[in-house]
């Protein structure tokens, strides 16, 4: 009975001292084994009750030898491991991409004109990337854009191709199929083009749609809400040129310049001394566009803009190697810390 008591209120200061109480009650020749020898010499009408109490008295020692070890190895793992006093580690931000920064801008910027977000996929058939916006079957513009195919479906019909889209563009398809006008869409995304990397060149890039169909567009509207853009991008001077151009879904198309935000359009080393950069392609939605996807082109008209966010983001923030946007190297990144 006394042994019992001793033992639930053993304590000790370290595993050391714990091990030592291990030895002297629960070894072999222990206190406690001691007892158990004994207990062969006491008469037969007190095994039994003396038995039960070994055994409690086993059972309490060992779970109370335990429980102090397992309590003083924490305590000692941690004060070895941990300096309480040491001040803490910075805690680390991580920074908004610099195409995210200038792709939010970009859909600010036509969001407080009234245009709403829309997408499509990545991965994309020929029909809607290329049919649908007026690319005839044979024609040469098909090769205007290096494409990645990933499967040809039906050899026999082109328009199954199954492809990583080349331009944005695609949006429009799927969103003029599903959605009668009026209608004013940006769809930002990534667009994949089978080019060699380099410094000018990537395979994979990003760019902004920009649509608005409705009763009476015409191209003023589309020059409006482009120059309003360039200002709001680049500043309250910036002017705009419009270039005549050529793509198969817009009709009449062009390539709009800004003025060169960095020599004010006097002409410098980075607008190769034309004080002018081009900055996106846009035009008339062709009437054959809007009938491939059920729009009644003699009722609606509309315009199509886009535009490439690593172009822009150069212009504003003047990267010299479009691959840089890519490589996730820290030190370029954390530059645009203050721009968030
Ligand atoms: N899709 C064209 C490109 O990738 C840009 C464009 C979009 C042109 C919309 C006109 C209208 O170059």
């Amino acid at each position: 009975e006394s042994l019992l008591n001793e033992v639930s209120s053993l304590s000790a200061k370290n595993t050391d001292e714990v091990e030592q109480l291990r030895l002297k009650y629960l070894s072999k020749k222990g206190e406690i084994n001691a007892l158990m020898s004994d207990f062969r010499d006491i008469a037969a009408e007190q095994k039994k009750t003396i038995g039960v109490k070994i055994n409690e008295l086993k059972q309490t020692a060992t779970e109370k030898i335990n429980s102090l070890r397992e309590q003083l190895t924490e305590t000692e793992s941690q004060s070895d491991d941990i300096d309480l006093t040491r001040t803490a580690y910075p805690i680390k931000l991580g920074t908004r991409h610099p195409l995210s920064i200038v792709k939010n801008e970009i859909i600010d910027i036509f969001q407080r004109m009234g245009f709403v977000l829309a997408d499509g996929p990545e991965i994309d058939d020929d029909k809607h990337v290329f049919t649908m916006l007026n690319f005839a079957a044979d024609h040469p513009a098909r090769d205007m854009q290096d494409t990645f195919f990933i499967e040809q479906s039906d050899p026999n019909d082109v328009t199954k191709n199954i492809l990583l889209r080349s331009h944005t563009s695609g949006d429009q398809s799927h969103f003029m199929e599903k959605h009668e006008p009026p209608f004013r869409i940006l769809c930002p995304g990534r667009v994949y083009r089978n080019e060699a990397i380099s410094a000018r060149a990537h395979c994979f890039f990003h760019q902004v749609e920009g649509l608005y169909v409705d009763k009476n567009v015409n191209f003023t509207d589309l020059k409006q809400v482009l120059l309003t853009f360039a200002r709001e991008m680049f500043g309250p001077d910036t002017k705009i040129r419009l270039r005549p151009s050529y793509f198969p879904f817009t009709e009449p198309s062009a390539e709009m310049d800004i003025s060169c935000h960095i020599c004010g359009g006097k002409g410098c080393g980075f607008c190769k001394h034309t004080g002018w950069v081009e900055i996106l392609g846009c035009g008339m939605v062709d009437p054959n566009v809007l009938e491939a996807c059920g729009i009644d082109s003699k009722v609606y008209s509309g315009y199509a803009f886009g535009m490439g966010v690593e172009r822009i983001t150069n212009l504003k923030y003047r990267v010299s190697d479009l691959r840089m946007f890519s490589e996730n190297d820290t030190r370029f990144l954390k530059e645009f810390e203050s721009a968030n």
